[in-house]
């Protein structure tokens, strides 16, 4: 049997057009195995785990399957980790047609290796890649091919000590040769991974908030709840004018009204008010964060009001200005959760804020016991690799 057939040819359909839904939970994937024979050495491995950073340093192998219109997904592997040889004419570098993931491999006390909710990271994918015309890899395949690089780079997956991770990029892209603006007939998905430190060297810091008044991340019908390379690429200039005044990250507004808080270029939002109710702003525009839904469950635990709606800048303003919001919060798969000191804009800010709230810590520290395997997981979000 040629490589190419390995992977039975039943995931071809493409979201939103007609075609066969496979009902089953388990992974038909066959996946290869072409270890490294260049692995970096111990001594090596140690160093780079000591202080990982964020998305510098790369494991030791990488996982690739392939999708045409008449094999479908076909030709799984994991091969050691390295460059790709793209033809300068491949749809995704002209017309950006692509889809990612982010989500984390946590190491527990007592070594053991697990992924947080990883079925959620592969339902969005599957949506992402609806908006984008992408084909559908199914949920069991996205999770054996985490899984398959997982296992052979365990060694890569820090010690918990310090929040450190292993974090993981599925990606989907447009790999057909060719120019012109159509669905690409061959499509490449990927899976890296990159060791990670603690986001916040030396205790949770508060940070400083641009509102961009001038460019937004998505309309009605656009691709903001999509996560594909084109939303980041469009943040970049709003996130550069924000670093211009001095702040960490930028807020958009919704584009329509130019009214509602959005998002950050890379995190949800969390509004706490004195009388512990919690707001968050509506999906439908905004990616619907994975560490964001799981706050909303976690908060309503600890007993907090929590709801999902339009939440408008003047709220923000007016409710930090009275005291009736006491702390705001910014969530996302890098940092779990980021306390926000204040809000600049163009003429003004909010009081600043030092020190993280107290909300927020407790919300956060449930939400890392959860995930470092110190505490309950009443939800059943953790998923064991190794
Ligand atoms: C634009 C945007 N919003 C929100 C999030 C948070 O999502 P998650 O909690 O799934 O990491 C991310 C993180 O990837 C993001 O890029």
């Amino acid at each position: 049997m040629p490589e190419e057939r390995q992977f039975p040819p039943r995931s071809n359909r493409r979201l939103g057009s007609p075609g066969p839904t496979r009902l089953d939970t388990v992974t038909t994937m066959q996946i290869s195995t072409t270890a490294s024979t260049s692995a970096v050495d111990d001594t090596r491995l140690s160093e780079i785990l000591a202080n990982p950073g964020f998305g510098t340093h790369f494991t030791d192998h990488m996982f690739t399957v392939e999708w045409t219109p008449d094999l479908g997904w076909h030709d799984a592997r994991v091969t050691p980790y390295g460059p790709l040889t793209l033809d300068p004419a491949t749809a995704v570098l002209h017309y950006a047609q692509e889809t990612f993931e982010g989500m984390k491999a946590y190491r527990h006390g007592d070594g053991s290796i697990w992924m947080f909710r990883p079925e959620e990271n592969a339902a969005r994918m599957v949506r992402s890649s609806h908006r984008l015309a992408l084909p559908v890899l199914e949920v069991p395949d996205f999770l054996a091919a985490v899984e398959s690089l997982i296992r052979i780079d365990q060694r890569w997956v820090p010690d918990p000590e310090g929040e450190k991770s292993l974090y993981l990029r599925p990606f989907m892209f447009a790999s057909e040769k060719f120019l012109g603006v159509r669905p690409s007939q061959h499509v490449t998905f990927m899976v890296i991974a990159s060791p990670a430190g603690a986001y916040f060297k030396g205790g949770v810091k508060p940070i400083t908030l641009w509102l961009t008044e001038e460019y937004t991340r998505a309309g009605r019908g656009g691709m903001g709840a999509a996560k594909t390379g084109g939303n980041y690429a469009s943040s970049l200039v709003a996130q550069q004018e924000a670093i211009g005044q001095g702040c960490d990250q930028v807020v958009f507004l919704d584009a329509q009204e130019g009214r509602y808080v959005e998002e950050l270029g890379g995190m949800n939002m969390y509004f706490v008010y004195a009388d512990g109710s919690i707001v968050t702003p509506e999906t439908g525009t905004i990616l619907e964060g994975i560490t964001r839904s799981a706050i909303i469950e976690l908060a309503g635990k600890l007993g907090h009001d929590v709801t999902e709606r339009r939440f408008s800048i003047d709220e923000w303003r007016d409710g930090v200005a009275s005291g009736e919001i006491v702390e705001v919060f910014a969530c996302g798969t890098a940092a779990v959760v980021t306390p926000v000191g204040s809000l600049k804009w163009d003429g003004g800010a909010t009081p600043e804020v030092t020190e993280a709230g107290e909300t927020t810590m407790r919300i956060r520290q449930a939400l890392v016991d959860v995930q470092y395997g110190r505490a309950e997981d009443p939800f059943g979000w953790m998923h064991r690799v190794v």
